[in-house]
């Protein structure tokens, strides 16, 4: 059996929702990653340094005893976040990043950012203690069409951003178009995106041609193919400037199955194979590690893992659900078949 073993991945981008639904994605999500960067989008947003410790705590509550996991915690912007503290944040060793939503952008995101330019202050802040700003680059106006969301963001939003704070490090998150991926690639280096594997793997057709596909649905929403090309083709670079972040996002199946559904996609049971699958399919197996393990690490000035991980070319069912609170959660590719898992 064909086996590949690489250092153990860091995820860049998930969410891991709070509660009684940590018992499902903490382990998913120890089972193929040492940390990861934690979204703070909850119900009540992890607004500060303190919140994010107890989220944090409560995280680490759901590890099994076998499971080497930690949490990198991440600061959500309001348009009234203080700078200091953005400085408490920095020397806390317990977060690193602030998360800029565009106010509306999506799930949990109604205490975001309306107008960046009324942070210049706290921007400023984080340019000068070098804590990365994370953002969801879509505009919000809703005359904006839906497709064009993410590339006005860059011009509109993201370039003067990066041209007032040269030298704030940003990740571009879960990045869609062949706009971002021109944007990121000629940006200085500290500049870089995530992509997540559902992006790689599926365009828009997959969401709409044939009937609607709910569990396809997320933020921001996928793109045409030519875009999905051009994410593939900057995921197989070799920049280091793009890296592995799932955007994994579970819902409820009912929320996911309803009239006004949810967007996210829960990808962290199959995040990894799926990767491992689209990079062979690219004759860029040999690349993964780089993507998974080492870029991001490198840019969040991280230390490369030392623990491995195996996958083995083995084929599996996904599994239709997973419990999920006192309901389930479909993952991406449910009742499919997929080449790659991780080797227990
Ligand atoms: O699809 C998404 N789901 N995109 C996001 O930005 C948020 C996420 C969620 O929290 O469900
Ligand atoms: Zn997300």
């Amino acid at each position: 059996m064909q086996t590949l073993t690489m250092t153990m991945p860091d995820d860049f981008h998930i969410h891991l929702r709070d509660g009684e639904y940590l018992a499902t994605t903490v382990p998913h999500c120890a089972s193929y990653c040492t940390r990861a960067i934690v979204m703070p989008n909850l119900k009540a947003p992890v607004i500060n340094t303190d919140l994010a410790r107890l989220y944090q705590q409560r995280i680490v509550d759901d590890l099994s005893n076998s499971q080497e996991f930690q949490p990198l915690m991440t600061l959500y912007l309001t348009e009234k976040t203080d700078p200091a503290e953005i400085i408490t944040a920095k020397n806390s060793g317990v977060v690193f990043g602030i998360k800029y939503y565009p106010a509306g952008a999506t799930t949990h995101s109604q205490a975001g950012i309306f107008e960046w330019q009324k942070l210049r202050h706290v921007f400023e802040t984080m340019q000068a203690v070098d804590l990365p700003l994370l953002i969801h680059g879509e505009v919000i106006d809703p005359q904006t069409d839906i497709f064009d969301r993410e590339a006005l963001f860059i011009s509109d939003v993201l370039a003067p951003l990066h041209q007032e704070f040269p030298r704030l490090r940003i990740i571009l998150e879960h990045i869609t178009t062949q706009e971002a991926v021109d944007f990121v690639a000629a940006a200085p280096n500290n500049i870089a995106a995530t992509i997540t594997v559902h992006h790689l793997l599926l365009n828009r057709n997959d969401l709409l041609a044939g009937g609607v596909h709910p569990h396809y649905y997320c933020a921001p929403i996928l793109k045409r193919v030519k875009h999905q090309q051009a994410l593939i083709k900057a995921a197989i670079s070799d920049t280091g400037k793009f890296f592995m972040g799932t955007d994994s996002a579970p819902h409820s199946i009912e929320t996911k199955e309803s009239s006004c559904g949810c967007a996210g996609i829960y990808t962290a049971p199959v995040a990894l194979p799926l990767y491992a699958t689209l990079f062979e399919e690219n004759n860029a197996l040999a690349k993964l590690e780089k993507f998974c393990s080492f870029y991001g690490a490198q840019f969040y000035r991280l230390p490369i893992n030392q623990k491995k991980i195996t996958l083995e070319k083995n084929a599996w069912a996904v599994p239709e659900y997973y419990d999920f609170g006192n309901s389930h959660v479909v993952p991406l590719y449910a009742n499919k078949t997929i080449p790659w898992r991780i080797q227990k």
